[in-house]
């Protein structure tokens, strides 16, 4: 497949790598331009490219820059995005680390939800419960003991049904978490983030999650510290 990935940092890099490892043909993009991803495209053979091009004829682009972005994307960035393309967002929202107070979604809505209006297209939440830095060594192949699973959310089947086979296809389990509106589920904070369950442990850690957001996960009067020191 082609997949364009806008945003190439922690989980954008890593994602290239394993895409490119299993056969498709990814193109690249980050704020600075294509000389500054020079480095990640000879290694892994991805094309850079400005962010329009990352976006435009491609079957799956992936979102995978700091929420606090979302909203400097060029707008009308997926004006021309046909509806079969599959876009995943990869974001969590980290008041107290990085991205401050976010109105829509410290009080209201998924954070896909909010997600989606600034795109202004529908999404399917992927690659957001795992850390980067378990993407590579963490890869295996189906049917492998302690396979790490991801949760995917989406409100299209087909979609999440292409993501979900794009997972299994670069080494992981994917497990359907149901639509946006309950992406609360795979949240930061939530029973299954960043802890690389196998599916039946992601299953349970779903069916457990709470959609009230933490305090640990809610904006302070002093957002956003570091992540040394969140605010
Ligand atoms: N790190 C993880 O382990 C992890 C795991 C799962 C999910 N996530 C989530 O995934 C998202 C990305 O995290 P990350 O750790 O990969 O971030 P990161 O390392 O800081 O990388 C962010 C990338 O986004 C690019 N970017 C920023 N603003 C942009 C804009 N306006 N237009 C185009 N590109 C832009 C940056 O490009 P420049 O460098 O050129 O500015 C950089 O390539 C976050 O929401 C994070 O919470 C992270």
């Amino acid at each position: 497949m082609k997949i364009g990935i806008v945003g190439a940092g922690n989980i954008g890099s890593a994602l290239t790598h394993l895409f490119q490892a299993a056969g498709h043909e990814v193109t690249i993009s980050n704020s600075r331009g294509p000389g500054s991803l020079a480095g990640l495209s000879a290694e892994t053979g991805a094309r850079a490219a400005a962010i329009e091009e990352a976006v435009r004829g491609q079957d799956v682009v992936v979102v995978a820059v700091p929420t606090i972005k979302i909203p400097s994307l060029p707008r009308e960035l997926f004006a021309s995005t046909p509806a079969d393309v599959v876009v995943i967002d990869t974001t969590n929202y980290y008041p107290r680390q990085r991205d401050g107070h976010l109105d829509g979604i410290e009080d209201a809505n998924t954070e896909s939800e909010w997600v989606e209006r600034h795109l202004g297209r529908p999404v399917v939440k992927a690659f957001n419960t795992i850390e980067a830095t378990h993407l590579l060594p963490g890869a295996k192949p189906a049917g492998s003991a302690d396979r790490i699973a991801l949760a995917v959310a989406g409100d299209d089947a087909r979609a999440k049904s292409k993501a979900m086979a794009l997972i299994d296809g670069i080494g992981f389990d994917a497990v359907d978490a149901g639509t946006i509106a309950e992406s609360w589920r795979q949240q930061p904070g939530s029973p299954g983030y960043l802890k690389d369950y196998d599916v039946k442990g992601v299953r349970s850690a779903l069916a457990k999650a709470n959609p009230e957001r933490q305090p640990d996960w809610r904006a302070t009067p002093n957002s956003p510290g570091t992540y040394d020191l969140p605010a």
